[in-house]
């Protein structure tokens, strides 16, 4: 086994508990457990981006009272529209949308696209869900 290291990790206690909530309703022993698993997800999910061709959906929410947020996210959509096969578009209320984009193509692009929506300011979550095709 390697060697272990201790981070710090600073969140919005809102989040903590919300957190604790979830570990305390799964198996986990603690949060190091949680946030080990949190982070192999993650790595595991950039190792199926490469040359495979995959099929999914970017799902996000975000502030569209943000400044000229709205313009910029249909700006970078066009940059990637090859990938794009639909988006849906939710009003959740007042201020908040939900977006659904379906992708398909080169999983490494739809990373790049999904990585351009989250260095939006004002986008608040992105999840990006990928199967493969072949
Ligand atoms: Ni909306």
């Amino acid at each position: 086994m390697s060697r272990l290291c201790r981070f710090g990790v600073s969140l919005e206690k809102k989040m903590i508990d919300a957190f604790d909530r979830h570990i305390h309703n799964s198996a986990y022993q603690n949060r190091s457990e949680a946030i080990r698993d949190l982070i192999r997800e993650s790595l595991t999910r950039k190792k199926i981006a490469g040359d495979g061709i995959v099929a999914g959906a970017i799902v996000m929410t975000y502030d569209h009272h943000k400044r000229d947020l709205v313009n910029k996210l249909l700006d970078v959509q066009h940059d990637f529209q090859k990938l794009i096969i639909s988006t849906q578009h939710v009003h959740m209320d007042h201020v908040h949308c939900l977006e659904i984009i379906a992708v398909h193509g080169r999983a490494r692009e739809i990373e790049k696209l999904a990585d351009a929506i989250r260095a939006q300011v004002g986008v608040l979550q992105v999840d990006l869900s990928l199967i493969m095709t072949k």
